[in-house]
């Protein structure tokens, strides 16, 4: 039984250590998030998307995505969003519940993006048009497609499968000050 796992506080600052950590290492579990939205024909959506920040202090977590995709426009619709994250070397799963600020065409995060990075926003068509065949498709870079998602968070559902389980959700509600549940 991990000792963080039993005490509130500890158990949301190893929480955040991991999101940190899994924004900046490509290697972390946490990297690669399910990024989920409202569909706008009622029912869920959820894709992968890369974790590019977690600030333990402002309680953000920011993934980056073309302007032109249907999350976006789902996120007009309905700014609500959950992050699902696994860490398996901790045995825990953390679900985080967003409201998302939506920053397009920023001039410093470009600068930031290589070359390679800044292929993922921009071309024609837009993801997920159909296409009369595999390739055809073109992948022009255009900053005033890069989108910012910052995930302001409303609360953290924080389960723990270790030898005994244990349950926490943390609400913007009170301060995150936590409330243990049922796991
Ligand atoms: C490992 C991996 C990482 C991905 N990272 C991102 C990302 O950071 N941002 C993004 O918009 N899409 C990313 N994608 C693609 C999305 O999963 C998705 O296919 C795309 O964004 C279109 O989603 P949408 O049509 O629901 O908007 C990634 C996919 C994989 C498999």
């Amino acid at each position: 039984m991990d000792d963080w796992a039993n005490d509130l506080e500890k158990l949301w600052d190893f929480a955040w250590q991991k999101l940190h950590r899994g924004a900046a290492d490509a290697k972390s579990p946490l990297h690669r998030p399910a990024f989920a939205t409202a569909g706008r024909d009622g029912g869920a959506e959820a894709r992968i998307v890369v974790l590019r920040s977690a600030s333990p202090s402002r309680h953000t977590l920011e993934v980056h995505t073309d302007a032109a995709s249907a999350k976006v426009a789902e996120l007009v619709a309905d700014p609500r969003a959950t992050l699902l994250f696994w860490d398996p070397r901790s045995n825990l799963q953390l679900r985080a519940r967003v409201r998302v600020e939506m920053v397009t065409g920023d001039a410093e995060a470009w600068e930031q993006l290589g070359e390679g990075a800044r292929m993922n926003y921009g071309g024609t068509p837009a993801t997920g048009t159909g296409i009369d065949a595999p390739d055809a498709y073109d992948k022009t870079p255009a900053r005033d497609r890069h989108t910012r998602l910052i995930g302001h968070l409303q609360s953290l559902d924080a389960v723990y499968l270790g030898p005994e389980h244990r349950r926490a959700l943390y609400s913007r509600d009170d301060g995150f000050a936590g409330t243990w549940l049922a796991p």
